[in-house]
Order: C-alpha cells, then structure tokens, then sequence
C-alpha cells in the first residue's frame, strides 16, 4: 500500500497539496478532503486578510509555473475558524494549517499566539519562505533571525508545527540552516517553497508573463525537481530523526514522487501540478506509484524512504 505514517498518523498516501494550490477557502478544503489526497494544506494566512498582488500573478508555462500572488488570503481567523470545524468534524483526518506574515516577525509572533490560544489542536505548517512579498526578504534566508524566531515562538507554542523552507544552494547553507532547526523540537521541515525571484518572457511578445515585481516570480514545476531533490536529501542528511521532511517540488508523475521519498521526505506535496490538471492529479499518482512500488517488489514505502543509492 502507499501508507505514509507521519507524527503519529498514518495517512491513505503521502500526497497533499501544496499550500497555495485549491486551499483559499472552506469549499476548496473540501475539494482537497474528499479527493484521493492523503491529506491537504490552507493557504498560508497572514493576521488580516489581504487581495494580493495586481493580475496576472500566476501563470503556467511549458515546464512549470510562475507566480507572485502576494498572499491573497481570508485571514488567519476565518481558516482558525474552519480547522476547528474541520478537526471537530473529521478527527480521523488530520490536515495542515500553513500560517505566514506580511510585516515580518512580529506578526509571525502573533499569528502562532493566536493559534495556540484556540482550539485548534493540529499541526501548523509555518512559512518562513514566501518569496513575493515586495521589500521583505524571506525569513529562512536569514538565519539569525530565523533562529530568533523560533526561539520566541517555542517559549509559548506547545503544539507540533513544522517550516516551509526556500530552496539553498550550498552546502553551507544546508548546514547552518540545519544547525539552526536541530536545535528545536520541529516535527517537520517542507523543502521547498518556489524558486524565489524568476524571470519568464513570452517569446512572442517579448515581455514578462506577470504583472507584479516586474515580472519576477516564484518558479515551480519541472523546472525546480533537482532543487527540490537536492533539499530533501541535504536536509535529511542533517536533521534529526525525530524530524520529518516533507517532499515538494517538481511532481509531476509517480516516479517524481518515488525520487522525492528516495532522498527521504515522508509527505508530498503538488502544487503547479495540481493547478495545471486539478484534483485528479492525486488519483493518478497514486496509480503511478503504485505500479512502481510493484514492479520494484516493494509492498510499503518504509521499504525504500531514504535510501539513495550512491556511487
Ligand atoms: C505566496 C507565495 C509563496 O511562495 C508563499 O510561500 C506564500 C505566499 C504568495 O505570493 O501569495
């Protein structure tokens, strides 16, 4: 079977979403429930709700996406509001409330109060890694301050949460930011968030595809699996063990997702995927994975997580 056991549940697969992707409302997070998703994310919510960037901001391109959306969201309370319903309703299917911030860290600080002063008991996914926010760089590109960050968050936070990460592209990197997240009891990290800052032209009409920030965006798809693949394995290779790692990032077939739990992540997430195709991405992935687990002669993915093999 395609089991994915992850802090304590085990899900139907390892497939979800990728926050940003069918979550920005209760009727979308339905969608998700109902579909062959493992299980699913919200939207990251910001403390008020905001409209985003001016349109286009998202666009699919021939080997992915490009997008600086500028955290259109309802609002932390209204997706607060629907996970208490949600975990009320359904406590056998637990999902991820992503939460980011607009104005930086203090809101951050606020927003992860909020949360442990509700009722809502489930796992938060914190983003420290939106890329399209102008004048503001992304949280987990500073190390010290993410190391700040989460030592203000621990001192009052008693429930399980994890970091959505950017991509790193050196080893040094991979080892300070690892050296910051081991010091704390995460229960997981998402490697990776887009490809920060991506420039795509229509070679028709020679100008951007998006409107915001000049044309720069988050990049997704195909283009980002060996990043993504990259991440996954470095962190792997760092964190401890009581750390999970949720894959995202360039799966698009079953294979992308056997690669992405070869190099050790325990979730999956689809997000320009999903947009491009809809929910049935999640049905035919798991029919793909499935036919590869078999031809392998695996019978679980606890047979194979992590173990790459090298040269
Ligand atoms: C947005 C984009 C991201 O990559 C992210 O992590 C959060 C928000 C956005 O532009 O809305």
């Amino acid at each position: 079977s395609l089991q994915a056991t992850f802090y304590g549940h085990t899900y139907e697969n390892p497939f979800m979403n990728a926050s940003g992707v069918h979550c920005m409302d209760t009727a979308e997070l339905d969608g998700l429930a109902t579909s062959a998703a493992g299980s699913f994310v919200t939207k990251s919510a910001t403390a008020e709700g905001r409209d985003g960037n001016p349109e286009p901001r998202y666009v699919n391109i021939e080997l992915g996406s490009i997008n600086s959306m500028g955290l259109p969201n309802l609002g932390l309370s209204y997706y607060l509001d629907d996970a208490i319903k949600r975990q009320t309703a359904h406590p056998d299917q637990p999902f991820f409330l992503s939460v980011a911030s607009y104005k930086g860290f203090d809101e951050y600080v606020a927003n992860m109060k909020a949360i442990q002063d509700s009722a809502y008991t489930g796992l938060v996914e914190l983003n420290l890694s939106c890329p399209n926010v102008p004048g503001k760089p992304q949280m987990a590109y500073d190390f010290e301050d993410t190391e700040k960050l989460l030592t203000e968050i621990f001192s009052f936070y008693t429930k399980p949460f994890g970091v959505k990460l950017p991509p790193y592209f050196d080893f040094m990197h991979f080892d300070k930011i690892a050296a910051v997240l081991n010091q704390f009891d995460l229960k997981f990290v998402n490697c990776i968030n887009s490809v920060g800052n991506g420039l795509y032209i229509d070679d028709e009409t020679d100008t951007v595809v998006i409107k915001p920030k000049g044309g720069f965006g988050g990049i997704g798809g195909e283009y980002v699996k060996p990043t993504a693949l990259a991440n996954v394995r470095a962190l792997r290779q760092r964190l401890n063990p009581t750390i999970d790692i949720i894959g995202t990032g360039g799966i698009l077939t079953g294979r992308d997702a056997y690669e992405h739990l070869l190099c050790g992540a325990s979730m999956l997430q689809v997000g320009t995927q999903l947009y491009k195709e809809g929910l049935g991405v999640f049905d035919r992935l798991n029919t793909e994975l499935l036919a590869i687990l078999e031809a392998k002669g695996y019978n679980t993915i606890a047979e194979f997580k992590g173990k790459l093999a090298t040269l």
